[in-house]
């Protein structure tokens, strides 16, 4: 992106930008935005709608006492899985429940959902008999329920409606042949508890079921007495319907929105939209990712898989999150006493997010966020977009952002107490600004396109459509400039280290980072948990790692400063980002162990290198920060290919074989291979191959070597598991 064309572009955009900015892309109101659940779809509404899907086997009373609802909650489950997932408007998730004999397919199709109306959907939930010579009787249940205080379901037989989202009507189709045993209630709870289905749904049996044990006679089938009541209270905001099948059944639920003019789906308008979302999505995966021609069919189908998972994972959370804010007295030097935390609840706020883990992390965590939005972007620029602005509105006056986002009770109630607290100075590496790339480059290639237009032959104006689009696309960019800004100084700010004092000598005065908030053994706020670090926490103490993360952020803030036409500003990023480079070599580089190294301070106040070969060694190789011809670059280099130390057939090891620390206590950054950290790896190499210089073909070939190890990894070693 040059410059030149963005001031171009300014001139063409000026008039259009204000109102641009706030539109958004709608067609992603309702989602599978539960993903902690097994199967549950909202809207990014707060105080609106929740569903759910939960099953329990009645095959005796053993198999039913255990609801199926939260995905950690999976013992017996062999694998749930999105086999695709567009992020949009549809979905098939497949669950193998052995302990319950069934193979269930859970799919959803959207109809309808643009210019900001909520449009219809169908869920299909299909059970499959595993083992036909076992018993097999399966009992599922599927809620809806409001957590607006004013909502008040009406029920008309089984089909419900609700003046929730314009008003709503649920109805379910049962397939043919099938006979399942119905049963149904309607409920008034509280609306902070509508998310719990399990209480509810239990809840509902319980009275029945305590009676009938208190009764002496004999206990009826599972399927008989486990039964919701039939019954439906005045005002009721909360709603469930149960099937209880023996063998193999198809039933579909479909939610029609009183404000879309679409045709309601039918059963076999969700067959066919199915079978036709699935062909366009095969073809998509194709064209963005070009697979097939290295791949076999079932590898390709394990990569589509994998990221499906990541689109199934995205979820909306609001609520409030626990903050404590108290100023630290040691400048941030350790960790706060988690057990002694004092927050406050903050908010509520609202956040749209990829999860790291739909079983153990289902909620926003910053640094994987930067990961999984490089993905998404690869897919959906204007999805990763949307992700992105909602993070970004999490960004505080100061410009902090927790690393940790848990809104709402639902996701507190999956995170351990002393865990909930997030403090304003604990940072996390600054991944998350690559959410911005793949819409940079969409615009880049919006703007060649309408140039290309303008020095067309008859060079008058860009067609008014690439204008309109344009001009959207630099205002949503434009309206993230000043968050991140503040966001980029915070980092800046808070997280700044100390070089003079302990008599350091660099370059540029004031180019040095240290992560707040350690303790002894970890550092929770650098992503690396327990990387060896200095063994006694120190003022000044100066980390590798994070130097290089300030300059990558310098660089992204320089790209998005460039494309938005602010050139001072551009220039300063630039600036910083030399400064930080020059740095990395001026304060981390140690000639003597030829390694980047952190510093710390020995008790007789001087400065020393503290250094453990392995991840934190190579950021600045990793995070291109290193000039192509650099001796240091070539040091790195040999460290990256060195077999007694990082390099494995699998992936490049956090921590070298050779460190006495390697694999030790809950070794976790000690050893260990992160495709994460890898992938970043196999970019540097790249950038370091094409750039003309002593080590360019050395990078080379590890690139394609490492390249070729981490596919294989991950077809042979991660596939199987
Ligand atoms: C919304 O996203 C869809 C799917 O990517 C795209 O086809 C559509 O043009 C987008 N609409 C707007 C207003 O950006
Ligand atoms: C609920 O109603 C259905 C008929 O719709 C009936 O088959 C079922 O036994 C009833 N269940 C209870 C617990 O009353
Ligand atoms: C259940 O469905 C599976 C998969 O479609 C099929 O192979 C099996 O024959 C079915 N079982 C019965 C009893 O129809």
């Amino acid at each position: 992106m040059t410059l030149g064309w963005a001031v171009w572009l300014l001139g063409l955009c000026a008039v259009a930008v204000v109102t641009a900015a706030t539109e958004s892309n709608t067609s992603t109101v309702w989602g599978t935005y539960r993903p902690q659940l097994f199967f549950g779809l909202r809207p990014q509404v707060p105080r609106s709608l929740v569903t759910g899907l939960a099953w329990f086997s009645t095959v005796d009373y053993e198999h039913a006492s255990v609801l199926r609802h939260s995905a950690s909650d999976n013992e017996g489950i062999d694998s749930f899985k999105w086999l695709y997932h567009d992020g949009r408007n549809f979905g098939i998730q497949e669950i193998t429940d052995r302990k319950y004999n069934y193979r269930l397919e859970t799919s959803f199709v959207k109809a309808g959902h643009d210019h900001g109306r909520p449009g219809h959907w169908a869920v299909r939930v299909r059970g499959t008999v595993l083992d036909e010579s076992q018993p097999a009787e399966l009992s599922t249940f599927f809620y809806v329920g409001s957590e607006n205080s004013e909502a008040a379901f009406t029920l008309q037989g089984e089909q419900l409606h609700g003046t929730d989202l314009g008003g709503f009507s649920v109805r379910t189709h049962e397939h043919l042949g099938q006979a399942p045993i119905k049963a149904f209630t309607a409920k008034r709870v509280p609306s902070d508890k509508v998310w719990r289905g399990t209480d509810h749904i239990l809840g509902d049996m319980r009275p029945h079921l305590q009676a009938m044990a208190r009764s002496q006679e004999t206990w009826p089938p599972a399927a008989e007495a486990m039964q919701l009541t039939n019954s439906s209270e005045a005002n009721a905001n909360w709603y469930a319907l149960q099937r209880t099948y023996r063998g193999n059944f198809t039933y579909d639920i479909m939610l029609d929105s009183a404000l879309s003019d679409q045709d309601r789906w039918d059963s076999d308008a969700v067959t066919a939209a199915l079978e036709q979302h699935k062909r366009a999505y095969d073809a998509r995966f194709e064209q963005k990712f070009a697979l097939s021609e290295s791949f076999t069919p079932k590898q390709v189908a394990y990569a589509r898989e994998i990221f499906a998972q990541l689109l199934g994972g995205i979820g909306y959370y609001h609520g409030t999150c626990l903050v404590d804010r108290r100023p630290a007295e040691d400048n941030g030097l350790v960790l706060h006493n988690m057990d002694d935390a004092q927050p406050q609840e903050e908010g509520p706020y609202s956040l749209l997010t990829a999860t790291p883990s739909r079983t153990f992390f289902p909620r926003g965590f910053y640094w994987d966020e930067g990961f999984h939005l490089l993905q998404i972007g690869a897919w959906d620029a204007e999805l990763s977009m949307e992700l992105l602005e909602s993070w970004t509105r999490l960004i505080d006056d100061n410009g902090w952002i927790a690393r940790e986002q848990i809104l709402g009770e639902e996701a507190r109630s999956q995170v351990p107490g002393p865990f909930q607290t997030q403090y304003p100075l604990y940072a996390n590496p600054p991944t998350l600004v690559w959410g911005l790339e793949a819409y940079v480059r969409a615009l880049e290639a919006q703007l060649a396109a309408a140039q290309e237009g303008v020095e067309g032959v008859d060079g008058l104006a860009a067609p008014e459509a690439d204008a309109a689009a344009l001009s959207r696309m630099y205002g949503r960019l434009q309206a993230l400039y000043e968050p991140w800004q503040r966001h980029y100084e915070w980092f800046r700010r808070t997280q700044r280290g100390q070089i003079r004092q302990w008599d350091r000598h660099a370059t540029a005065r004031h180019e040095g980072y240290r992560w707040r908030g350690r303790s002894y053994t970890h550092v929770l706020t650098s992503g690396l948990d327990d990387y060896p670090r200095a063994a006694t926490p120190h003022v000044g103490e100066l980390h590798a790692d994070l130097h290089a993360w300030m300059g990558s952020f310098a660089r992204s803030m320089q790209q998005l400063a460039q494309v938005l036409g602010h050139a001072d500003d551009a220039l300063d990023y630039g600036e910083q980002l030399e400064d930080i480079a020059t740095n990395a070599v001026d304060l981390h580089w140690n000639e003597k162990e030829g390694l980047f190294c952190d510093l710390s301070v020995r008790s007789d106040d001087t400065s020393y290198f503290e250094c453990h070969a392995g991840y934190v060694s190579l950021f600045p190789m990793m995070l291109r920060l290193l000039p192509a011809d650099s001796a240091q670059l070539g040091a790195s280099l040999r460290l990256l290919r060195d077999e007694t130390q990082l390099w494995s057939p699998y992936g490049i090891r956090s921590l070298s074989q050779r460190h006495p620390l390697f694999g030790t206590d809950e070794d976790y950054w000690r050893g260990a291979i992160w495709l994460p950290i890898n992938y970043l790896l196999l970019g540097a190499l790249r950038h370091y191959a094409t750039e003309p210089g002593a080590h360019a073909a050395d990078a080379r070939a590890a690139y394609v070597e490492l390249r070729k190890n981490l596919v294989k990894t991950v077809l042979e070693v991660c596939a199987t598991r």
